[in-house]
């Protein structure tokens, strides 16, 4: 059973300047809600109960959100406004937080590790939270918990993007698994290939299963030329060693971290909410 997931949530931002030089872009709201709160939410609806968060320096807000806010509390209590707290008191009940800071800005795959005393050595989920995950029936997260279930073993979330758009992302090849078209064996991964140097178009978006032998990997490997480890790379490696799936999931999928997709989030919630 899957019981923790892991928020990196140290970035800058820097898409998002000025907007994100004080507030963290994970708490920046789609609608009425800021953008970890729907990660949240989405970890909470496939039964994980343990929120493990990495931030960093500036990033208090986040803790603030998820934690009680007595003095607010007590001026709403007993007005028409109360109900206004109510999603984010149940989520606070039913949840546990726990944070660690990553004091180096080393890339993704040093998060990941920054979390690791936070994990321990089992099976765990990460969210992007900007990567912002919508579908109306099975959330994405608990899409790839089932495939877990089944599979057990390292498995990521991957969407068809278009070809010009593969070197914003890691990329994987493989091969359908089982017959399956919507689950892939691995057999490589490449972080953000140049233009014209990938043949494939399938995309790992922010939502990964990671089995713990991850956490070793990831020791060993080397800042790329950006001074970046790269999560890609490990994946990689355990690819190679044994068995790493991605799963092509239902629903869709926006990158918040830019400007234009949240603005096409924004647009997308409000239809369908307001
Ligand atoms: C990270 C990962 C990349 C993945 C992406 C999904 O990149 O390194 O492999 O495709 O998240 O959002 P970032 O967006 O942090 O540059």
């Amino acid at each position: 059973m899957i019981k923790k997931c892991l928020f990196p949530a140290a970035g800058f931002g820097t898409r998002f300047l000025p907007a994100t030089k004080a507030v963290p872009k994970e708490m920046l709201p789609i609608l009425n809600k800021p953008l970890l709160q729907y990660g949240v939410e989405e970890a909470l609806a496939s039964n994980i109960n343990n929120m493990a968060i990495v931030t960093g320096r500036g990033k208090r807000a986040i803790e603030d959100h998820f934690d009680n806010a007595f003095e607010l509390e007590s001026q709403l209590i007993g007005t028409e406004k109360e109900y206004l707290l109510n999603d984010i008191k149940h989520i606070i009940e039913k949840s546990t937080f726990t944070y660690v800071r990553q004091r180096k800005m080393l890339g993704l795959g040093d998060a990941i590790l920054t979390g690791r005393p936070l994990i321990g050595n089992e099976t765990f989920a990460v969210i992007l939270a900007d990567d912002l995950c919508y579908s109306q029936d099975q959330g994405v997260l608990s899409q790839l918990i089932e495939t877990y279930n089944k599979y057990q073993c390292t498995i990521v979330a991957i969407e068809e993007i278009p070809m010009d758009k593969v070197n914003k992302y890691g990329i994987i090849s493989g091969k359908p698994l089982d017959g399956n078209k919507d689950i892939y064996q691995v057999t490589k991964m490449i972080e953000k290939p140049k233009l014209g140097e990938s043949q494939s178009n399938m995309a790992i978006i922010g939502r990964y299963i990671l089995t713990p032998d991850i956490f070793d990997i990831l020791k060993e490997i080397k800042p790329d030329e950006n001074n970046e480890i790269q999560i890609t790379e490990a994946l990689n490696i355990q690819a190679q060693n044994g068995k790493v799936l991605a799963y092509k999931f239902k629903g869709r999928r926006f990158d918040c971290g830019d400007v234009k997709g949240f603005v096409s989030a924004t647009n997308y919630f409000a239809s369908k909410f307001i």
